[in-house]
């Protein structure tokens, strides 16, 4: 299978390794207008260009990795290019119908992935276009599954799902920088507190995802009375990050659908 990853930043670096080192057989061509990202792939085996023209028509497949105001500057360029071709976005807030008229003739997926692509832990929804062959959507499952974990969702849950699971690595890693310091002020050189805390991230997920516990066991399963847990989860009440954390995920819809909004607007 011949795809074409265009935008090689962070996201679309990361799904041309993925791909390229998952099966050699595949050829993985990558573009961008910055040469600086390009050359570091190279060394990886992916072919690259700086022609988005290019690199479409020679693939089976195109994996749009530029940021969301870019998306209808590059499906412009290449519509013709894409014609009866399978294209998943990974753009934030680029909506199914967005995609569909910048390209009609295109067969789209709207993909929500996070950065644990790098490590292809990501936790990816996806949609697709109602149409699509079974085929069609074993070959999106096929690359998908190889960043980590998918979920194929309703549209209407995406900007929800961008807010949660797309800027998780974000507001997770922000948790963690708190936690750490806190850490060095009970003693704790810095990169010890991170390592524990990190393996304990990635631990207590496991718990979750494997022994179907809610976290609210996993509390009780940690906070024996009168000990050391319960002190801090008391302690932990008494600060409000329960509104922290539902504040987050609103404001981050309501950007999602501001994106949106502004990309439809320049559409009509
Ligand atoms: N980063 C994440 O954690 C994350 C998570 C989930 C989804 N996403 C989505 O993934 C997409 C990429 O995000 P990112 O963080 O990887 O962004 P990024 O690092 O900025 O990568 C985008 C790349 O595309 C290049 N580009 C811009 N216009 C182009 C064009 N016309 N043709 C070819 N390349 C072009 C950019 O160059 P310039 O820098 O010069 O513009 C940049 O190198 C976004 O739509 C985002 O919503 C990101």
């Amino acid at each position: 299978m011949i795809v074409a990853v265009i935008g090689a930043g962070i996201i679309g670096s990361a799904v041309a390794k993925t791909l390229i080192s998952s099966n050699r057989k595949n050829r993985i061509i990558a573009s961008d207008i910055r040469v600086e990202q390009l050359s570091k792939l190279e060394k990886e085996g992916v072919e690259t260009t700086t022609d988005n023209k290019k690199a479409a028509v020679t693939a089976d497949v195109i994996i749009l990795c530029v940021k969301p105001l870019d998306v209808k500057t590059v499906l412009s360029q290449i519509q013709n290019e894409i014609k009866g071709k399978l294209v998943i976005s990974m753009a934030a807030a680029v909506n199914l119908k967005l995609l569909k008229k910048c390209a009609p003739q295109a067969k789209f997926v709207r993909a929500m992935p996070n950065l644990a692509i790098i490590v292809q832990e990501s936790f990816t929804t996806y949609c697709p276009e109602h149409d699509l062959s079974n085929k069609d959507l074993e070959i999106v499952e096929s690359i998908l599954r190889s960043f980590g974990t998918t979920a194929v969702v309703k549209e209407d849950k995406m900007d929800a799902l961008t807010a949660l699971s797309g800027c998780a690595p974000g507001y997770l890693s922000s948790l963690m920088e708190h936690i750490v310091r806190g850490g060095t002020e009970i003693g704790l050189p810095a990169e010890l507190s991170l390592t524990a805390l990190a393996q304990s991230m990635i631990g207590t997920g496991k718990i979750i995802l494997e022994t179907k516990k809610s976290p609210a066991d996993v509390m009780k399963m940690v906070a024996t009375r009168g000990g050391v847990t319960e002190e801090e989860l008391n302690e932990l009440a008494k600060y409000p990050l329960q509104q922290a954390f539902r504040s987050i995920l609103q404001v981050g819809v309501k950007k999602s659908k501001e994106i949106t909004r502004k990309l439809l607007d320049e559409c009509q």
